[in-house]
């Protein structure tokens, strides 16, 4: 029972106290159909939690920040922030590791990490131990993008030590396989590998969207896909890369989701406005929220741009739909994402210089004439609303709201 979830406990319990009252009479079918029926949308319930990304996935990765280096120490710390900043409670999870940990191969072709990673076993221990998850990164060409050692070759028996080190998240990044042959082929070798392994390993596609991996990132096993190039903690990038986003909504659901990149929030090179814009946009987008920054000396600002529950929630929502862009008027953009309660998310964007109003009119959003609004930002309600809200959003700023039908 150790492995079964609530419902489904729920539902056996009901089940075994209708079928004992049952027994005692004579007319036991219709309780043995109730039974089942319980049981059915239990395990449906079940399979839905347990499974892999079910929703965005959400943790802190080292590239953004710490580039080549990050080290045993540094992924420790940052361990210790997640928890102690708050983030792992707002649902930040999985520590991964990018690029840069690799070292030789033994006799046998296993890969060894380099001398700034002593013992991975231990360090995916001590992640482990705070109810933390730990990734890793390769390619599946010969190097890695910073001229690492990749998979090429070794697929079968990386998987297989990763794995065996517990850990739960593999970012496979195209880099030097680009030109080598078939990446889908490429891509599915090593899908198929975590898969054998028996262990449940996120699996992230990095192949910056080309030959529109969003359309074939599922069948070879990925969880999630990059959508585009790299991410820099500079406006105009991000701006391009999660705006660019619209009609790729289809592709995204409970398990698979399209990756616009990492969060710069809290880096230093864009302004609260555009932070705000950054978190706002991928919650709107279904994004995997990976925070990029150095946790163990973040201020208060950024921890509240990263962990308002309300505003994460948007990205978490479990019917996991992808939101798509409703009006588009010169720098200013309305998005809204439909969320399983019925209500929409609405992201209100001024791409443009100087403060602007920006106003949704409801029926773009798909709703009645009368509205009830709450800023997820300002955690307030806004009250009742007909036809139409408008906010003045600053430059480069965003405002997100959560839009329910009205009386
Ligand atoms: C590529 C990826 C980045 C990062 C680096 C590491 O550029 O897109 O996210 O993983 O490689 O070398």
């Amino acid at each position: 029972m150790r492995f079964l979830d609530e419902r489904v406990k729920t539902g056996l319990s009901a089940f075994s106290l209708k079928l004992g009252n049952a027994m005692k009479t004579t007319d036991y079918r219709g309780y043995i159909l109730v039974g089942v029926v319980l049981l059915l949308s239990g395990a449906r319930a079940w399979t839905q939690d347990s499974m892999l990304a079910a929703t965005p996935p959400m943790g802190w990765n080292s590239w953004n920040h710490f580039a080549c280096e990050v080290s045993d120490a540094v992924v420790r710390a940052q361990a210790d922030a997640i928890v102690t900043s708050g983030m792992k409670s707002a649902g930040y999870t999985y520590i991964l590791i990018d690029d840069c940990w690799q070292g030789t191969r033994d006799a046998a072709g296993y890969i060894r990490p380099n001398a700034k990673f002593p013992d991975m076993k231990a360090l995916a221990n001590y992640v482990h131990s705070k109810g933390l998850k730990i990734g890793i990164y390769s390619s599946p060409g010969p190097k890695t993008c910073g001229g690492y050692e990749g998979s090429y070759g070794h697929e079968e028996q990386d998987a297989r030590t990763y794995a065996d080190w517990e850990v739960d998240y593999l970012k496979y990044d195209l880099c030097s396989y680009d030109g080598m042959g078939d990446q889908v082929a490429a891509y599915k070798k090593m899908g198929d590998a975590l898969k054998k392994t028996g262990r449940p390993m996120v699996y992230a596609l990095c192949q910056y969207g080309m030959e529109k991996g969003w359309q074939w990132g599922a069948s070879v096993g990925g969880n999630l896909w990059r959508t585009d190039d790299d991410i820099r903690d500079e406006y105009y990038t991000m701006a391009e890369l999660g705006f660019g986003q619209n009609g790729l909504e289809q592709f995204a659901g409970p398990g698979h989701w399209n990756d616009p990149d990492m969060l710069e929030i809290g880096n230093g090179g864009m302004t609260t406005d555009e932070y705000r814009t950054q978190m706002t946009l991928w919650c709107i987008l279904a994004a995997p929220l990976i925070a990029g920054n150095n946790l163990a000396a973040m201020d208060a600002e950024t921890r509240g741009l990263l962990t308002n529950p309300e505003v994460i929630g948007i990205d978490q929502d479990t019917v996991g739909m992808q939101g798509h862009r409703i009006k588009q008027e010169g720098p200013i953009e309305v998005w809204m994402k439909p969320l399983k309660d019925g209500s929409v998310a609405v992201g209100l964007f001024n791409r443009g210089w100087g403060a602007m109003p920006v106003t949704v009119d409801f029926r773009d959003a798909g709703l009645s004439s009368t509205t009830v609004i709450r800023d997820l930002w300002a955690r307030e309600d806004l009250g009742s609303f007909r036809e139409k809200y408008t906010a003045t959003v600053p430059q480069h700023g965003a405002v997100l709201l959560n839009i329910k039908r009205g009386t």
